[in-house]
């Protein structure tokens, strides 16, 4: 019996691969996934890491596949003396059009604050990449009650002065902290609850248009086993995938979850 949801947009599928994969491994991955995808009901992309995203780019071409390349990370200076940065310019020119920005990992181990990510965002969008932007809240801000204010306070310091045309082309994700790398998954209730109020949390700041159109992904342990549950709540329109995602056959598996899904 298939499951029916209210479903604004094709779910997006993205595989973040955090720091691993050579440009070699990337590209036996993408043989494997690509003749998989023909028939796909959802969009896919893989956030790979720098030195991978040329080879990927051109690999992804040379298959004709539909999946998009990006990075996880970029610095907010159009060039400079910056040690060991990358700039929008550059990835876009390796065949990067996107990129996740925000990254709980990034905040946390690098301690990046929302007001940089926001510069982040601002130089992307300018560039012509696409900014997945994640949020979420650490365990111990859940166990206090503060979830809501987490979610709001990031989101809105990470999205400040944006405009409505600008809202339009961010991705939103919705990482909680304690359910990344951990097996640890947030129930589909838990998600769905925090996906809406991000939504409403964009209908508030920049109309309910924006909010409606707003692709919300879910990321934190995902896995073939949770995904059709996550993918069938109404606000959850896409996940984006870690340790799951480094396998093409398991990631696979978690894309064809949707499949029994009806829109
Ligand atoms: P895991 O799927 O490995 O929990 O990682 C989630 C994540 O951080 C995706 O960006």
């Amino acid at each position: 019996m298939p499951r029916t949801t209210k479903k604004i947009a094709r779910p997006l599928v993205t595989g973040n691969w955090k720091m691993y994969k050579t440009g070699e491994e990337a590209c036996q991955f993408l043989e494997t996934l690509a003749p998989l995808l023909e028939e796909s009901q959802v969009d896919v992309s893989l956030a790979v890491p720098y030195t991978a995203i040329s080879l990927a780019a051109q690999k992804v071409a040379e298959l004709n596949a539909s999946i998009a390349i990006g990075a996880q990370n970029m610095n907010d200076a159009s060039e400079g003396a910056f040690t060991g940065e990358v700039a929008a310019r550059m990835l876009k020119s390796a065949g990067a059009t996107f990129v996740i920005l925000g990254h709980s990992e990034r905040r946390h181990i690098f301690h990046e604050t929302s007001d940089f990510i926001n510069k982040k965002v601002k130089k992307a969008l300018q560039e012509g990449l696409q900014p997945i932007l994640c949020i979420g809240e650490t365990g111990e801000e859940r166990e206090n009650g503060e979830t809501e204010e987490i979610l709001k306070t990031q989101l809105h310091e990470s999205l400040q002065d944006l405009s409505k045309e600008e809202m339009k082309q961010i991705i939103l994700a919705y990482e909680p902290v304690w359910a990344i790398g951990t097996g640890e998954v947030a129930t589909p209730e838990m998600a769905e609850e925090a996906h809406l109020l991000c939504r409403e949390l964009v209908a508030s700041g920049w109309g309910k248009r924006v909010a409606k159109a707003l692709l919300i992904q879910y990321g934190g342990s995902v896995k073939p086993e949770n995904a059709a549950d996550l993918l069938v709540q109404e606000n959850i329109n896409g996940l984006l995938v870690g340790g799951a995602s480094l396998q093409p056959e398991t990631f696979y598996e978690i894309l064809q979850q949707y499949e029994g899904i009806t829109v």
